[in-house]
C-alpha cells in the first residue's frame, strides 16, 4: 500500500502523505498543498473532505456500521442508557459502577436552571420556534457557568459537561411549558434522565404523575441513537466554533442552530408533516412517490450523505417503534403509512439507483408522537440526544494542543477589481 499520493500539475509533481485511520480508511494529507503548489482543493459540501482526525465515532456508510468509541450502536441501544452512552462519548470509556453513579449524581445536582432564567422565557413570543429558544437559552445558561473549562482536569470538564447535559433537558421542557401557558416544573431527584424529561414536559404539580416506563425506554433509545454521528453539519459547526476557543455552551448553542434546518435535525418533523399530509389528502403512497420523483423533490426521512446501504439507526428505531406502540396499545395510522412508503420507495428504481434508504428520522417522529411530544419539539429532542457528541467533539478540539482555528479557503467567482462609482453617477 502506498504511503504517499502524487499530484502532477503544470509539469511538476508533488508528493503528499497518505494517513491511515484505525479502521483503515485512507486520506491524503494536503495540508502543505497550497504552500508547495499554490493550489487549493475545491469540495462543495465537503463530501470528500476530512476536516479533522477524531477518535470518537466511526461510520462505514457502505457497510451500515456506526460505533461510538468502538462499541456498535446495536449493542449500546440494547444494553446501555443515555447517561452511560454520554459518559462513553465524552470520556472515551464505559464508566464503572462508581463512575456512573457519580456522573448520574452530577446530572441530578445540576438539573436546575438559575431562577433568574425562568423569566427569560417570557421574552419570547408564544409561537417562537423551540429551537430558537433552545439555542438562546443555552447561551443564557452559559452566562451562569464558569467561562473557562480547565480541560487538563477531567473532574472540571465533567462538571461542565454534566451541567450542560442536564440543563438542556430542563430548558427544553421549560420552553414547551411556557409556550402552553403551563407552570414550569422543577426536576425530580428520583427519576432517571429521560424519565425526568417526560415528567418536566407533561406532569402537573397538582396531580400524581409517573412517566410510563415503556416510553422512557423508547425515548432513551432515541437519545442513544442520536448521541453522535461524526462530522455532520451541527457537529462540524460545534467544532468550527470551538476552534476559535469559544466556550462549551456557546459552541453547543451554535450546534442547535445548525441542527435546526429540515435537511438535518428538522427532518424528523418534516417526516411527520409529510405523512400527515398524505394521510389527510387520502393520496395513495404510489402517487405521492411518483410526484416526489417527477418534481425531483425529497422524500423526507430518506437518504443520507454517508449511508449508502442502510442507516443502522433506522433498523433499531423501527423495531423500537413497533415495540412501544404495541406495549402502549397505540395504533398510529402514520406508522402504517410510513411502512407502506418505505416498501414502495425501496422497490422503486429511482431510489435504488440513488442508494436512498430510510434514515433515523423516518421512524423517530412516530415514537415522539406516541410520547405526545408536539411536532415543533421534535428537533429539540434531537438536540438533547446529540449533546454528548457535541461536548465530546468540543473537548477534542479544545484539548488538541496543535489545533488551529478552522478557516477553509474558497475559489472566488465574483467581479474582478472595479472602481467605486459615486451615487450621482450611477444609472
Ligand atoms: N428523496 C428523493 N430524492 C433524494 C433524497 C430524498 N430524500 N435525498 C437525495 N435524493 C436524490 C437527490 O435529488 C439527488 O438526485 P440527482 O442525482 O438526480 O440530482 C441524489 O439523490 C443525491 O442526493 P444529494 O442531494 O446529493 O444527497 P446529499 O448527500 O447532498 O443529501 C440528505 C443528503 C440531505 C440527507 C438528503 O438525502 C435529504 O435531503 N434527505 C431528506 C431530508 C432528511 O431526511 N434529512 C435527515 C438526514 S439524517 C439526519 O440528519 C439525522
Amino acid at each position: 500500500m502506498s504511503d504517499k499520493a502524487t499530484l502532477t500539475y503544470g509539469g511538476k509533481s508533488y508528493d503528499f502523505p497518505v494517513v491511515v485511520g484505525t479502521e483503515h480508511e485512507r486520506a491524503v494529507d494536503i495540508s502543505k498543498l497550497r504552500a508547495e503548489s499554490g493550489l487549493i482543493t475545491l469540495d462543495d459540501g465537503y463530501a470528500n473532505t476530512g476536516s479533522c482526525a477524531s477518535s470518537i465515532t466511526f461510520i462505514d456508510g457502505e457497510q451500515g456500521i456506526l460505533r461510538y468509541r468502538g462499541y456498535p450502536i446495536e449493542e449500546l441501544a440494547q444494553h446501555s442508557t443515555f447517561p452511560e452512552t454520554a459518559y462513553l462519548l465524552m470520556f472515551g470509556e464505559l464508566p464503572n459502577a462508581t463512575q456512573l453513579m457519580e456522573f448520574r449524581g452530577l446530572l441530578t445536582e445540576h438539573q436546575f436552571i438559575h431562577e433568574n432564567m425562568r423569566h427569560h422565557f417570557e421574552g419570547f413570543p408564544s409561537d417562537a420556534p423551540p429551537m430558537a429558544i433552545l439555542s438562546a437559552m443555552i447561551n443564557a445558561a452559559g452566562c451562569f457557568e464558569p467561562a473557562l473549562v480547565e480541560l487538563e482536569r477531567s473532574d472540571h470538564f465533567m462538571q461542565s459537561a454534566a451541567r450542560l447535559l442536564s440543563k438542556v433537558r430542563t430548558i427544553a421542557a421549560a420552553s414547551y411549558r411556557k409556550s402552553m401557558g403551563l407552570p414550569i416544573n422543577y426536576p425530580r431527584y428520583d427519576l432517571s434522565y429521560t424519565a425526568n424529561f417526560l415528567y418536566l414536559m407533561f406532569c402537573m404539580p397538582n396531580m400524581p404523575c409517573e412517566p410510563e416506563p415503556e416510553l422512557v425506554r423508547a425515548l432513551d433509545v432515541v437519545f442513544i441513537l442520536h448521541a453522535d454521528h461524526e462530522q455532520n453539519c451541527s457537529t462540524s459547526t460545534v467544532r468550527m466554533v470551538a476552534s476559535s476557543q469559544a466556550g462549551m455552551f456557546a459552541s453547543a448553542a451554535a450546534g442547535v442552530c445548525a441542527l435546526w434546518g429540515p435537511l438535518h435535525g428538522g427532518a424528523n418533523m418534516a417526516v411527520v408533516e409529510m405523512l400527515e399530509q398524505i394521510h389527510q389528502s387520502g393520496e395513495s403512497v404510489e402517487s405521492f412517490v411518483s410526484r416526489v420523483k417527477s418534481a425531483h423533490a425529497k422524500l423526507m426521512g430518506f437518504g443520507h450523505r454517508v449511508y449508502k446501504n442502510f442507516d443502522p439507526r433506522a433498523k433499531i428505531i423501527k423495531r423500537a417503534c413497533d415495540q412501544v406502540l404495541a406495549k402502549l396499545g397505540v395504533r398510529d395510522p402514520l406508522l402504517e403509512l410510513a411502512l407502506r412508503l418505505e416498501e414502495v420507495a425501496l422497490r422503486d428504481e429511482y431510489f435504488i439507483e440513488r442508494k436512498l434508504y430510510p434514515n433515523v428520522d423516518f421512524y423517530s417522529g412516530i415514537i415522539m408522537r406516541a410520547a405526545k411530544i408536539p411536532l415543533g419539539m421534535f428537533p429539540v429532542l434531537f438536540a438533547i440526544g446529540r449533546m454528548p457528541g457535541w461536548i465530546a467533539n468540543w473537548r477534542e478540539v479544545r484539548s488538541n494542543a496543535k489545533a488551529r482555528i478552522y478557516r477553509p479557503r474558497q475559489v472566488y467567482t465574483g467581479p474582478t477589481q472595479r472602481t467605486y462609482v459615486p451615487l450621482a453617477e450611477r444609472k
